[in-house]
């Protein structure tokens, strides 16, 4: 059952689909004092959700803030990356779920502050309140998702392997990458383009010297099963001539500041402005640029720093050159040398910035900073309503930034992570949260963006990340190789992917029955044995699809691990390509897994289809079944 609580909420964020009447009684569980909800937690109380939020399955005991930043840092402290997802479950004496659709920000002190209460503070008080109630966590779950609607589905092909890195800038470097794959014979699905593609970094252009027939050489990837996945930047670069700048600034389809004059920021373009995409006719305008790739044979995409983020405003720039200038009639002591260092680092994403500028809504002129985390959202849904009209059918589409809504019309990854052994895990406890608020297909940069990732790290992120739907190696510029051909041999990678390629038939059928019947494709143990208490308390363990737990390695130099069986399971072994199973009883086991065997368990028979090169090759009536 969902009831619906409205306090003043001054734009539609498009988060919930479904019509919930107004309901008049008191927001309970929560009480409500001075635009403050709080509520007494019980000693078992947990809480789940909160999306791609960090530190633990179980939120508990952390304070958490919607704010979708461009933080490449996804340190313990950070209480905000990326998405604004603020769904939470309550699973207490009182159990019930909480979605608190405010565009602006919001903070969710979940027992940080004081260990028993949540205290939870919107910033500006204009939200929808909804509380649902239901059987199980499941089924509360389930009734967030019809209320939000179905989930994004990619094409089935998303489902393979893709090679990522900002660092191939010319087509002779992406066809080395293809090359070293084949030569490997590891699976390959998807090579994807990251900024240097473009001209000048601009949106929807292609550098001709780089990639002089990029049509042309896309057929020639498709030819070989590999679809190429260039990458769109929110912000477009400010040059007269460029045509998508010119037509947007002629229209009026980019955010403006007080005065009405485009508001200017700093990106990787240099100079650049923002499309409005809370603006309808500028959001269908920006969606239709995709054509001139989707005219070259492209089918998918990936859009970047769309929280929006901003290196710098033109404002606040020329602000720190006066305040730099001054100094020069000073002597520059540490304390001033600190000073200019701050002012620069303050700049990037200041939020002087975001309250500077503004949309042009369905409901009228509104300040930036007010409906700050619906642009990435915003930006995803213009992306793929126009694709769907282009191509006749979804295309592959992920974001980095969202809010719920932005689940509709494309999968998120999860953003800048470093090559650390702790992210390894920090991804697995991202994905049930990220599924309750519908992001199914979703996946991180596997091997680190950030730093430099070695090989044993490689085998053990892959291990686990052959699981998520999107399964994606992305680095750095600068950072040392790190595709599965870079550490010499790749028999150990070939045999992990390919494992992957044999379990597509369950995986895809898996998220495609989560999309279908809203439900979650990973999920604590916990939402399947309720009774169990010590499910509840697994932090490290998921489980995928209606049969299927995984249980992966995450520390360096760990040869074994604990694991948990709510009950009997079959534990499934990929050694060197082959597959033995054992039975296992429920309870605690010590299981060896040495690098490069991936160990998974099963309730009942999972089909395993023969190894391909790419999805296209798989076959889906040769499956051979393991597992009792
Ligand atoms: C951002 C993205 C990253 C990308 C880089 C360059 O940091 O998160 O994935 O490689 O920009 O485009």
């Amino acid at each position: 059952m969902v009831k619906r609580y409205s306090f003043d909420p001054f734009i539609n964020t498009g988060a919930v689909v479904r019509e919930v009447p107004l309901s008049s009684s008191e927001p309970k569980p929560f009480s409500l004092s001075n635009g403050v909800f709080s509520l007494h937690m019980d000693e078992h109380m947990r809480i789940y959700g909160l999306g791609e939020s960090i530190r633990g399955i179980n939120k508990r005991g952390w304070i958490y803030e919607s704010w979708c930043s461009d933080d490449p840092f996804h340190t313990e402290e950070k209480r905000s990356l990326y998405g604004a997802h603020n769904f939470l479950l309550f699973d207490g004496e009182e159990r019930f779920g909480a979605f608190f659709d405010i565009p602006g920000r919001i903070t969710f002190d979940l027992g940080y502050t004081d260990s028993d209460t949540v205290v939870i503070t919107p910033e500006r008080f204009a939200l929808d309140l909804y509380i649902i109630t239901g059987e199980s966590l499941k089924a509360i779950v389930s009734e967030f998702r019809t209320l939000i609607g179905k989930s994004y589905l990619p094409p089935m092909w998303a489902m393979g392997y893709g090679q990522s890195r900002w660092g191939y800038v010319t087509e002779a470097d992406i066809r080395r990458c293809a090359d070293a794959y084949r030569d490997a014979r590891i699976p390959l699905d998807m090579l994807y383009l990251d900024i240097d593609y473009m001209d000048s970094f601009k949106d929807f252009t292609v550098n001709s010297e780089r990639f002089p027939d990029l049509g042309a050489f896309s057929a020639e990837m498709k030819e070989r099963g590999i679809r190429l996945i260039p990458i769109i930047d929110a912000a477009v670069k400010k040059e007269s001539g460029y045509d998508v700048y010119d037509e947007g600034h002629r229209e009026g389809y980019f955010c403006k500041d007080e005065q009405g004059e485009d508001f200017v920021v700093g990106v990787w373009p240099g100079m650049s402005v923002l499309p409005d995409f809370l603006n309808p006719q500028a959001s269908r305008w920006f969606g239709m640029k995709y054509k001139r790739l989707t005219d070259l044979g492209i089918e998918g995409f990936w859009n970047d720093m769309n929280e929006p983020a901003l290196f710098y405003s033109e404002k606040g720039l020329n602000n720190a050159y006066k305040e730099i200038k001054e100094l020069d009639s000073k002597r520059l002591d540490a304390l001033s040398f600190f000073g200019v260092r701050d002012t620069l680092v303050r700049l990037q994403n200041a939020e002087d910035d975001y309250k500077s500028f503004y949309h042009e809504t369905p409901e009228g002129r509104v300040r930036h900073y007010d409906v700050h985390n619906l642009y990435g959202y915003r930006m995803t849904e213009s992306a793929y309503n126009a694709l769907c009209e282009l191509r006749g059918e979804p295309p592959l589409l992920f974001s980095r930034a969202s809010y719920i809504g932005a689940h509709r019309c494309g999968g998120v990854w999860t953003g800048d992570n470093h090559s650390w052994w702790s992210h390894i895990l920090q991804s697995l406890q991202q994905m049930p949260g990220l599924n309750m608020c519908g992001f199914l297909y979703s996946g991180s940069d596997i091997g680190g963006f950030n730093g430099n990732c070695t090989r044993d790290l490689l085998i053990r992120w892959m291990s686990f990340a052959l699981f998520t739907p999107l399964m994606r190696n992305h680095a750095a510029f600068g950072t040392r190789s790190q595709e599965a051909f870079a550490f010499g041999d790749t028999e150990v990678f070939r045999h992990i992917i390919e494992l992957r390629y044999r379990l597509i038939p369950y995986l895809y059928r898996s998220l495609k029955e989560a999309v279908e019947r809203d439900e979650m494709y990973f999920r604590p143990l916990v939402f399947d044995y309720e009774d169990d208490e010590i499910a509840a308390t697994v932090e490290d363990q998921l489980m995928v699809g209606d049969r299927l737990m995984i249980a992966p390695v995450y520390r360096q130099n760990a040869a074994a691990r604990h694991i948990y069986l709510p009950e009997p399971m079959t534990q499934i072994r990929m050694h060197e390509g082959d597959i033995s199973t054992e039975e296992l009883n429920e309870g605690w086991h010590y299981v060896s897994v040495p690098l490069g065997d991936v160990v998974f368990y099963t309730k009942s028979p999972l089909e395993l289809a023969k190894p391909a090169r790419n999805v296209g090759e798989l076959n889906f009536d040769d499956t051979e079944t393991v597992g009792s």
